[in-house]
Order: C-alpha cells, then sequence, then structure tokens
C-alpha cells in the first residue's frame, strides 16, 4: 500500500510551537524552500517553513531566534510579487534573506534592486570584499549558485555590502546593528560549497542557536505526544513494509505498546520475501500485535483481465480499502489510525501554506475520507531523511530503513500491455530479485532512488538458446536517480553491472529472453511505466 496515506488532516500549523528554540523559514516561493528548512535541521537547529504571509502575532508567539526569507520565483517588480512587510524586519529577531529574500529586503530598506540585461543561472563566483560578521573566516575566493535575474546593485542604507559576483555587485550585505543579512546565492544547495558554513555563522554566531536539535530528538516528544493524543484507545495501523509506516507504527507502539495492532495487507504484488520481512521485523523481532491478511487471492481475481492503468489503480485501492475496513471491524474498529505523514506531504497538500497540490496517484492504495478514525501522525514534522533517522534510532533494519520507495498498486502496474497473472508476477518479481541482488551487490542501491524491472505482458521476442529457438519475455530494466521523484534522471549503470543481470535473468529465469534498458529521464518519460 502507498506510503503516504491521505484523509483529512489538521493543519500544520503549532508542529513546532513548543520548542523553545527554532528559526523559520518564510516562504517566497522558491524551489528551494524546503530545502533551506531541512538545511537549518542538518546544522541543528529545528526549522519550519511557513507562508511569507503568516500572521506577525505568531512570530512574536513563537519567538523564533531566527527568520530566513526564502528565494522566489517572482521579480520584485511583477505585478503581484510577494511583498515583504517591514514589520518582520522590526521584530529584533536576526533575518538572513536569500536571493528573492535579500532583494525584498533591500527594495524595502530603500537600497537599488533592478532587472539585470543577462541572469546569472547556475555556479558562479564569488569574490568576497569585506568579511564582516556573516562571510568571517571563509575564502576569499569561492564558487556558489546562482539563479536569479533581479540584481541588488546598492545596499540600503547602513548596510555594508560584503561580496559581489560577476553578475550581482552586492551578492552579500549586512547591517549588524538591526541584525539584517542577506545573499544572492543559495546557501543551502551541495554547489555552494560554503553554504553550510554560512547557514553555521547565522545560527550559531548570529542567532545565538545551540545547535543541539537531531531527528532522533523527536521520538521522546512525539511519544509523549501520541501518549497524550490516544490516552487508553486503541490504535491501528496499515503497515506497507516502507520505511514511513514503519517508523510510524514503532513510534507508536514505543507509546502505546499492545493498544495499538499493525494490519499488514499482502495483495501479493509485492516483491519478493518482503512480506516476510515486515512479518520478521515487526511480529518477530519487535513483537508488535500484527495482522498479517494474506489477500493475493481476491487482489488477483479483481485484477483478471484488467490492463488499463488507471482502472488498476482504482481495483487496488478499492480492494485494499476493503480488506483493511474488514481488519479494523475485526479489531472492534480502533478510534485512531496511523499514518506516516510526511512534512514534505503537509507542505505539499497546502497543509503549511496553500502551496502546491499532492500528486493524485499517490494516494492510490491509501485510504479514504470518510473513514471514521482520528488520525495520528507522528511524522507530521519530519523530512524523509529524517525519517530514516528515527527508524535507525529505533533499531529499525536497514533494509527496510533505506528501502527505496515503491508504489502502491506494487508489482501490478509494471505489468504492462497485458493482464497482470500469477505467472507473470513470479517472472517479474525472480527479475526484480536479480537486479536489486546485483545493485545491491555493487553498492550501489542507496545511490539509487529507485530500481526495478517492468514485464511487457503480452509481448513475446525471439531468441536462441542452445541450439533452440526460444520465444520469451523481455524484462525492462529501469534505474533512476533524482531527489523528489518529481524530476529524475536514468541512471548510469556500469555495463559490467547490466552485463551481469542481463546474463543472470536470462539463465536463472526460462522465460525471459531479452533484457533491455530504459534511458528516459523524468520528463518526458515518468518513473514507472503506468
Ligand atoms: P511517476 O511514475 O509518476 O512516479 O514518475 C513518481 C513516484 O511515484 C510513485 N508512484 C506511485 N506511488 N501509488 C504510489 O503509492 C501509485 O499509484 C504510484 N504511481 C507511481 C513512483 O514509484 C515514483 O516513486
Amino acid at each position: 500500500m502507498a506510503e503516504t496515506l491521505t484523509t483529512p488532516r489538521p493543519p500544520a500549523a503549532g508542529v513546532g510551537a513548543t520548542r523553545s528554540e527554532e528559526v523559520l523559514v518564510l516562504d517566497f516561493g522558491g524551489q528551494y524552500s524546503q530545502l533551506i528548512a531541512r538545511r537549518v535541521r542538518e546544522c541543528g537547529v529545528f526549522s519550519e517553513l511557513l507562508p511569507h504571509t503568516i500572521d506577525i502575532e505568531e512570530i512574536k508567539r513563537r519567538a523564533p531566534r531566527g527568520l530566513i526569507l526564502s528565494g522566489g520565483p517572482a521579480s520584485v517588480y511583477a505585478d503581484g510579487a510577494p511583498r515583504l512587510r517591514g514589520e518582520l524586519l522590526e521584530l529584533g529577531i536576526p533575518v538572513l534573506g536569500i536571493c528573492y529574500g535579500m532583494q525584498a529586503m533591500v527594495l524595502e530598506l530603500g537600497g537599488r534592486v533592478e532587472g539585470a540585461s543577462v541572469g546569472e543561472f547556475g555556479r558562479s563566483h564569488l569574490h568576497v570584499r569585506e568579511h564582516g560578521r556573516l562571510l568571517a573566516e571563509l575564502p576569499d575566493e569561492q564558487s556558489c549558485w546562482m539563479s536569479h535575474r533581479d540584481t541588488v546593485y546598492e545596499a540600503p542604507p547602513g548596510f555594508t555590502a560584503l561580496a559581489s559576483s560577476s553578475e550581482s555587485p552586492v551578492a552579500a550585505l549586512e547591517n549588524t546593528e538591526r541584525g539584517l543579512y542577506g545573499i544572492q546565492f543559495h546557501p543551502e544547495v551541495v554547489h555552494t560549497p560554503y553554504g553550510g558554513a554560512i547557514l553555521t555563522r547565522f545560527l550559531e554566531d548570529i542567532c545565538g542557536c545551540d545547535m543541539s536539535w537531531t531527528a532522533a530528538s523527536v521520538v521522546e516528544e512525539q511519544v509523549a505526544r501520541i501518549r497524550e493524543q490516544v490516552g487508553n484507545g486503541r490504535v491501528i495501523c496499515g503497515l506497507s513494509g516502507g520505511v514511513d509506516s514503519s517508523v510510524a507504527a514503532l513510534l507508536v507502539h514505543k507509546a502505546v505498546g499492545d493498544q495499538l495492532t499493525c494490519v499488514f495487507v499482502d495483495h501479493g504484488l509485492m516483491r519478493k520475501n518482503e512480506g516476510e520481512q515486515v512479518i520478521a521485523a515487526f511480529r518477530d523481532h519487535y513483537k508488535v500485535p500484527l495482522v498479517a491478511v494474506d489477500a493475493e487471492q481476491r487482489f488477483l481475481e479483481r485484477l483478471k483481465g484488467v490492463t488499463e492503468p488507471e482502472q488498476k489503480r482504482k481495483i487496488i485501492g478499492a480492494e485494499f480499502i476493503r480488506t483493511f475496513e474488514e481488519q479494523a471491524a475485526a479489531l472492534g474498529n480502533p478510534k485512531y489510525l496511523v499514518q506516516g505523514t510526511l512534512y514534505s506531504d503537509v507542505i505539499e497538500s497546502g497543509g503549511g501554506h496553500g502551496a502546491a497540490t499532492i500528486k493524485s496517484h499517490h494516494n492510490v492504495g491509501g485510504l479514504p475520507d470518510d473513514l471514521e478514525f482520528e488520525l495520528v501522525e507522528p511524522l507530521r514534522m519530519l523530512f524523509k531523511d529524517e525519517v530514516r533517522q528515527v527508524g535507525l534510532e529505533l533499531g529499525l533494519p536497514e533494509r527496510l530503513v533505506w528501502r527505496q520507495p515503491f508504489p502502491g498498486p506494487g508489482l501490478a502496474i509494471r505489468i504492462v500491455g497485458g493482464e497482470v497473472t500469477k505467472d507473470r508476477l513470479e517472472i517479474l518479481r525472480d527479475a526484480d530479485y536479480v537486479l536489486q541482488d546485483e545493485i545491491r551487490s555493487a553498492g550501489m542501491y542507496r545511490e539509487l532512488w529507485q530500481s526495478f524491472c517492468v514485464l511487457p505482458g503480452d509481448l513475446r521476442t525471439v531468441g536462441v538458446q542452445g541450439d533452440e529457438r526460444t520465444y520469451g519475455y523481455v524484462v525492462v530494466i529501469r534505474a533512476v536517480t533524482s531527489d523528489d521523484a518529481m524530476t529524475a534522471d536514468w541512471a548510469r549503470l556500469p555495463y559490467d553491472l547490466l552485463e551481469r543481470v542481463a546474463s543472470r535473468m536470462i539463465n536463472e529465469i526460462p522465460q525471459v529472453n531479452r533484457v533491455v534498458l530504459d534511458i528516459t529521464s523524468k520528463p518526458p518519460g515518468t518513473i514507472e511505466w503506468e
């Protein structure tokens, strides 16, 4: 089932409200805004991304140690460009403006921002003229990542211009007395080698943070929160084998023990041994009450003759819900449902701030809106990498912690252009196993976002093995690198690895006589084939 289930959720605000030390990122719509919050957390300071329109009283109430103004796609002069409210610069809280955030600050305070004839996109060279407080102890010359067309030509009165680049006369500035700082480049991306150092300088030296937050510190806090929410109520959790639902379940189990029952619906569309691994980890190792439902038969029955991708998804989604509801009823309909909702889901679904809409197909295999559960969402404030850290902290096996994303409808959407049958699932599972095995042995599993096989269901091709003509299945290898599945590139797997994979597949799986590699990036392709 999908790692991300959706039913209505409470608003995000207040997630970090009890934390004594936090730095808030105000979102002006930049593509890297989430990443800024992630980097701040990596530095050891809790951070949340909030809309730039957030009520100033709310900021005062939370009393963050610092504010970061994100980048944004607009020109500060564009119609409807998000405006920076001057009061935000008067709160006595240090402010760091990044890219658009800096330009908006400069504009507000009377400096000069203009559209440059040439934009500056990608790697650029930063020349530090004065180090000031923000760039103290950093090299005079460094590379950085830029993405802007408007440029600051003159710092506002009272500010010191610290650095320039080829297209930015003022690429960094500060007013230490007022606690206002700005950089034109993006410290949050890896292509700015001193980005982490600059963020640390801002957080530690300028905001005075103690830099001690870790994802693991969330464990105790969440355990307390879950206990408070659930009391002595009964809780149910749909386990998918993915890291999100696994970590969420373990946190809840730590909080309320056997009040939790996990339900693992094995729809027969999982990868090889995956169901057994989930059962071994939860039931045997963690002693979490677990109902494992062998539902292969009924899913395959419903999928008979179906080839159209969306129809498959609908059928699997509906069947999943039916199975889950039956189990919930058998357990006396617990009041609470655990969901592995992540912070990025909260942001993407607009829970944080009316931003982008979530990709609808990601919810297939999830639960519908009208189920009568109260949600327990212990991962609502965590990014994916942080969930992994918490998983490791809780002793979750590495295999589960680092598992690549796997779609809710499972292998059913990887048998394309033909019916999903048990035989074909077996072939695909075996092929997938060979691929994973070789990729793991080559130490490449973690660097790939996803690696899997696709089986064109009705297609056969001619081959020759021994002295005999064969007529067999084609297996497609699909391996991609990506940060977030929104875009992806095909992975350049080494030739010798590909050769081993192909020859093992053909030797070990009698029905397969040809192996091909998918070299389409996303866009224009998608990661899955349907
Ligand atoms: P695409 O194929 O659209 O996939 O590039 C992007 C990411 O979403 C996953 N995916 C799904 N996940 N239910 C899911 O839970 C689905 O129906 C589904 N379809 C695609 C895909 O594996 C990739 O990670």
